[in-house]
């Protein structure tokens, strides 16, 4: 019985609700002066916004895996929407707004030190409401991650989310992470929502602190009981306070030359989600021995073959095993999924765009 339901529970996806937009990146071999007129080394259109942003990394890694977000139509949304098709995210429960227009931002990649630079247009496109959510059958996903934006609707759809995982069974629960990544007062109370809490370093610094675990320390007071907050720290790497209140860190793995850091904070919480998710569905780690090997890097996670399910091949110490036809147990340890979000995350900074991270 246990593993009937362990066995319906993979085909669960993973959700993440929050922005698409249209990113139009100019890769600059320096960063330009104000009012300069110079050429960039390439140009290209890329889909982007956080929760899609980690849309496109699960599906690279493997998760089945759907994007709840809004769109317009237009011409930005085409694009937006052959790009989701592209990558296999289910795009079923995108809000289509009748008026509006798609948010598009122009991004600048400086090639020599991959820092980007960020203008979003906000083109204040209503969010997807409680109301959207409703529609949302909750017995289909695992996990659902929220990009905090819109703080009262999404008070609503977490309230959803908790009623739901009262009512079902343990291995029916849906796991709920948030992430808070702007500074604004009305989505700090969020942070007392979800099993799993992302702040972002831009977060940790509004409320002045200086170091993750600093602000682990001086936050974790705002997170709900038995609740994990999780704050990357770009070069640092990453560091968690986990539900018995242990703080695990782990450091950056940084790709031979930098390249291009934009979305690198959503493919770390991708990444870490995946792990924390996708950790119980593995065979053969603990017969493996040690499970992920901290020490030497050698794993390489192969392109799925099935629309879910990644296949994982390690070598020596490190786990190997396919994720997919597995019972769900306890996930991933929290260190190993710090350390895979870095490994992961570092292998983007070392590429322009995603294709590559696995
Ligand atoms: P964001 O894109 O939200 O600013 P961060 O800069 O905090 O995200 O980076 C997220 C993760 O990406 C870090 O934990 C780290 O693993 C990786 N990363 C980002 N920048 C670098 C870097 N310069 N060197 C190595 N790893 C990096
Ligand atoms: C990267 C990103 C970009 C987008 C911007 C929105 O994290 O999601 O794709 O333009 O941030 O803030």
């Amino acid at each position: 019985m246990a593993a009937a339901a362990g066995g319906a529970a993979e085909k669960r996806r993973i959700m993440c609700v929050g922005l698409v937009c249209l990113d139009i990146i100019s890769v600059v071999e320096t960063f330009p002066a104000e009012d300069s007129d110079t050429r960039c080394l390439s140009q290209r259109w890329q889909r982007g916004g956080n929760a899609s942003n980690s849309c496109t990394v699960l599906a690279l890694l493997g998760a089945p895996c759907a994007f709840m977000g809004s769109l317009a139509p237009g011409p930005a949304a085409d694009f937006i929407t052959a790009d989701f098709q592209r990558r296999g995210v289910d795009t079923a429960h995108v809000a289509w707004q009748p008026r509006g227009e798609v948010p598009c931002a122009c991004c600048l990649v400086n090639a020599a030190s991959g820092s980007r630079t960020i203008v979003l247009h906000d083109t204040k496109l209503p969010d997807v409401t409680a109301r959207d959510f409703e529609r949302v059958d909750l017995s289909q996903y695992r996990w659902i991650h929220f990009e905090a934006r819109n703080a009262a609707e999404q008070g609503a759809m977490l309230e959803r989310l908790e009623r739901y995982n009262r009512a079902a069974a343990p291995e029916r629960r849906v796991r709920v992470s948030v992430e808070l990544e702007k500074p604004r007062e009305e989505l700090l109370p969020l942070m007392g929502r979800g099993q799993v809490v992302f702040i972002s370093k831009d977060l940790a610094r509004h409320f002045g602190y200086q170091s993750a675990p600093e602000a682990l320390r001086g936050l974790r007071g705002r997170i709900q009981p038995g609740a994990t907050l999780i704050c990357a720290w770009a070069e640092e790497g990453a560091d968690a306070l986990g539900p018995d209140g242990q703080l695990v860190h782990s450091d950056a793995f940084p790709p031979e030359t930098l390249v291009d850091t934009l979305g690198a904070g959503d493919t770390f919480n991708a990444a870490v989600i995946f792990a924390l998710a996708e950790g119980g569905h593995r065979r053969g780690m603990a017969a493996a021995g040690p499970r992920l090997s901290l020490a030497r890097p050698r794993f390489s996670l192969a392109r799925p073959q099935h629309s879910h399910g990644s296949v994982w091949h390690c070598h020596g110490s490190v786990w190997h095993g396919r994720s997919s036809s597995l019972a769900p147990s306890a996930g991933r340890s929290l260190k190993d999924a710090l350390t895979f979000g870095c490994r992961i995350a570092g292998r983007k900074c070392g590429i322009q765009g995603f294709d590559g991270i696995v």
